[in-house]
């Protein structure tokens, strides 16, 4: 058994809506799975339901085998599971180096820490280069990249993407994707939702779709995009 994620009927409602029903889904260690499908299918509200900041009505989650449903999100994230969250939220006032460390809020590691700090100037140098500027001043490619390493400075054992490509030119969206292949490369488990099916399925080891709530395909990445059910909804051909 090497799922580090499960996900077994899990049910999530707004008051009288439900937004999932059943969803069945496993993310292995190591592994990148994409989760793709229109705007309201339910990517959000699903990612928030594992990271602990939404409600659950149903079912059950497992992370490394133990049962997470009752855990709070500080508890989850201790753990291990950090969420980037769609639309970055980042916090503009502060500069770009405290909107890090407050990534490592659960950390008492100060060396870590100062080691982590410079590793994300490595992997995404603008963010070094502009280390003192508020990040409100950032353009949307850049606090994304920030909103990356803000969860990585948890240094998760699960990764949470919801839509990092949102709103982002093609060029930003390749080098933001170049990144997320680097992570899986060095073994970092990263679960990607996005509604730009082409770009996280070309690079995810395994996707899932996710229409109204509900997983309607699942299966090895390009498989998926080879899909004639795939293309027609969401690639356009
Ligand atoms: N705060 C909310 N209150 C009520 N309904 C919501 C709320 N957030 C999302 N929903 C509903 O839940 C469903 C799934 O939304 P969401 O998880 O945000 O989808 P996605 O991320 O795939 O676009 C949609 O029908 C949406 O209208
Ligand atoms: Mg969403």
């Amino acid at each position: 058994m090497n799922s580090l994620l499960e996900v077994r009927g899990l049910a999530s409602h707004y008051g009288r809506i439900q937004a999932l029903h059943g969803i069945e889904l496993e993310v292995r260690k190591g592994e990148l799975v994409a989760l793709v499908g229109a705007n309201g299918a339910g990517k959000t509200s699903l990612l928030r339901c594992i990271s602990g900041v939404q409600p659950v009505s149903g079912g059950a989650l497992r992370f490394d085998g133990r049962e997470i449903v009752r855990q709070s999100a500080a508890g989850r994230v201790r753990q291990g599971i950090c969420q980037v969250p769609e639309g970055r939220q980042v916090f503009g006032p502060m500069s770009v180096e405290d909107n890090l460390r407050l990534g490592a809020f659960v950390r008492q590691d100060t060396a870590g820490i100062r080691g982590d700090l410079a590793e994300m100037y490595a992997l995404f140098p603008i963010l070094g280069e502009f280390r003192h500027r508020a990040a409100g001043t950032l353009s949307g490619g850049q606090q994304q990249m920030l909103a990356m390493a803000r969860a990585l400075m948890g240094r998760p054992r699960l990764l949470l993407l919801d839509e990092p490509s949102m709103g982002l030119a093609p060029l930003i969206v390749e080098e933001i994707f170049g990144v997320i292949r680097r992570l899986r490369e060095q073994g970092m488990t990263t679960l990607l939702v996005e509604q730009n099916a082409q770009a996280a399925l070309s690079i995810a080891d395994r996707g899932y779709v996710i229409e109204t709530g509900r997983v309607t395909l699942s299966g090895d990445g390009r498989a998926l995009l080879a899909d004639p059910a795939v293309q027609s909804a969401y690639l356009g051909m």
